[in-house]
């Protein structure tokens, strides 16, 4: 595999270079990753609009009156609600389990995770800049970054750490598992990893669907590619690793195309001679 060509530090580039590495796309998202991606989106949506609606007594709510009467106008009535938050939830969890079952190999091996959410050293670089620089405290290059950015990582770690919790809790509540005391808990462990999750969707939408540097982003989840400009200014790292794997691929075609010709040369094959001719 040549690698040679693959420089170690990102560096500046001709405007033909530029425009060229503009207009090629590299794959980002399987259509499965993408397809579960707005299935879960569309899911909290109205998991959290009913969810938000939901917690409400004489003593304590999260949501103003007039959403609370709006959405249960909605409804109808709060068993409507309730019958619906729990059974989108379920549905929820039940293709967490076919993508868990089916995709557990190509999508939750160590390697995936090891790219998507582990930190290493420029990960943890990248937050201490990052962070300064939203201060105005540095003008510093931010450090080269994998597939996905520091940030995105420690989302996405928040995320699968608190989705199982939100699914277990989930159902205790919806079919009063294990007593009134454990039902108390999973309430309260319920609310909190929700909370967790809308604490880091506020960051993530926002980066996601409005910060202009982050739209190719943005359309990846759509399309499954992004321009190679946007993998080498954003995820070096990344971009060096599908440069690697093109030069493999194309080092590999062309020794297959050789490797025939080779074979086809006159003289070279037993049906080329003549027969009953020695070697
Ligand atoms: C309107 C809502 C949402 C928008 C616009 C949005 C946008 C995006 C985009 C653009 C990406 C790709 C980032 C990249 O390839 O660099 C992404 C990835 C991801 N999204 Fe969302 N998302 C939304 C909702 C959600 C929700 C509700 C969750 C989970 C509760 C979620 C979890 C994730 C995770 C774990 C990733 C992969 C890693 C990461 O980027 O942090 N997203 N999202």
């Amino acid at each position: 595999m040549r690698t040679d060509a693959i420089p170690v530090h990102p560096l500046p580039l001709t405007a033909e270079q530029a425009e060229s590495m503009l207009q090629r796309q590299v794959k980002k998202h399987h259509i499965a990753i993408i397809l579960l991606h707005w299935f879960n989106a569309i899911v909290w949506f109205f998991e959290l609009l009913t969810g938000l609606a939901l917690i409400s007594s004489p003593l304590f709510r999260v949501a103003p009156r007039w959403y609370i009467s709006i959405v249960d106008g909605v409804f109808g009535t709060r068993a409507n609600m309730l019958q619906f938050h729990v059974a989108l939830g379920l549905l929820w969890i039940g293709v967490y389990l076919v993508y868990a079952i089916f995709g557990f190999r190509t999508y939750l091996s160590k390697e995936v995770l090891r790219n998507e959410i582990a930190l290493d050293l420029d990960d943890y670089r990248w937050l201490v800049v990052r962070t300064r620089r939203i201060l105005g405290l540095t003008r510093e290059a931010l450090p080269p970054q994998g597939i996905y950015n520091a940030g995105q990582k420690l989302f996405a770690f928040m995320v699968y750490a608190m989705i199982p919790l939100v699914m277990v809790t989930g159902v205790v509540m919806a079919f009063r598992l294990f007593g009134t005391q454990v039902v108390g808990w999973a309430v309260v462990l319920h609310f909190c990893a929700v909370g967790a999750v809308v604490c880091g969707l506020l960051v993530h939408v926002y980066m996601g669907a409005v910060f202009p540097e982050e739209k190719p982003a943005f359309f990846s989840m759509i399309t499954g590619t992004v321009n190679e400009l946007y993998a080498y200014r954003h995820h070096f790292k990344w971009w060096t690793v599908i440069k690697a794997e093109e030069q493999a691929w194309n080092q590999q075609h062309a020794d297959e195309a050789v490797a025939p010709a080779e074979t086809a040369r006159p003289g070279s094959s037993s049906a080329d001679r003549e027969p009953g001719c020695p070697g």
